[in-house]
């Protein structure tokens, strides 16, 4: 009987436990004050969802990311140089962004806008993004990390900020891969990603074949 009673009253604590999350988003998704010198070095890519047309798919095709930021001549200036293998090729692109109040902005021919939500773990970066190019806005929500591989919680964290904010869920990358060597000369990067953003068809093709992937691969 008395273990009855305790079993009813473990089942309503982890009840509370389960409901409790829906009302911690606010929390989870408030921006944290972030220092420049907090986000300078080296940062590998855990996983990320984005609505960008074509991410989901790429995303599965993308076997490593990293970045290397560096402080310049200005402070509010970062340099930034994201090195990624794609199947077995690897490049290298190369771009400043602007670092103010916790904030990254690139204001090119398309506007992209970074702040940083709260995680679990003390060497990670969890990047809420913003992308406006023309009509088209597009959010990602990605994890970085000094680490190869970041613990189980911390990934549980990252997914209930993807729920709070309603993206569909993270595409974690696989932490036996590769990455890229540092010595690949990098093309200046944001030409390329503008390109990229005001190809119409692009979107087409790539929501086209975002849905693909997850048909086959969820
Ligand atoms: C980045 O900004 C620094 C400092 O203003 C400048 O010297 C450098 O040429 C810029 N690099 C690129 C790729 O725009
Ligand atoms: C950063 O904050 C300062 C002081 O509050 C303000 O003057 C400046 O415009 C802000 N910069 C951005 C990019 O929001
Ligand atoms: C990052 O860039 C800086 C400046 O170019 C360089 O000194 C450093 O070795 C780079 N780090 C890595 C891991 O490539």
């Amino acid at each position: 009987m008395k273990c009855a009673a305790a079993a009813v009253v473990l089942l309503s604590l982890l009840s509370v436990g389960r409901s409790a999350p829906l009302s911690d988003c606010d929390s989870l998704v408030k921006p944290i004050t972030i220092s420049s010198e907090d986000m300078l070095g080296k940062w590998l890519y855990i996983g990320g969802s984005s609505d960008l047309p074509g991410s989901r798919s790429l995303g599965r095709l993308l076997s490593s990311v990293w970045l290397n930021i560096t402080a310049t001549t200005q402070s509010n200036i970062l340099n930034i140089v994201q090195t990624q293998r794609t199947y077995d090729t690897c490049s290298s692109l190369v771009y400043n962004v602007t670092f103010e109040n916790s904030t990254l902005i690139i204001d090119h021919s398309f506007y992209l806008k970074e702040v940083y939500l709260p995680t679990d773990c003390s060497d990670c970066l969890a990047v809420h993004e913003e992308i406006t190019s023309g009509k088209d806005t597009f959010i990602s929500f990605l994890l970085f990390s000094r680490g190869k591989s970041v613990s189980a919680a911390a990934v549980e964290m990252f997914k209930r900020q993807a729920e709070c904010l309603q993206m569909p869920s993270p595409i974690m990358i696989d932490p036996n891969y590769e990455i890229c060597p540092d010595d690949i000369l990098p093309s200046e990067g944001l030409s390329v990603l503008n390109n990229l953003l005001e190809m119409k068809m692009v979107h087409r093709v790539g929501r086209f074949l975002d849905s693909i992937f997850d048909m086959f691969m969820n």
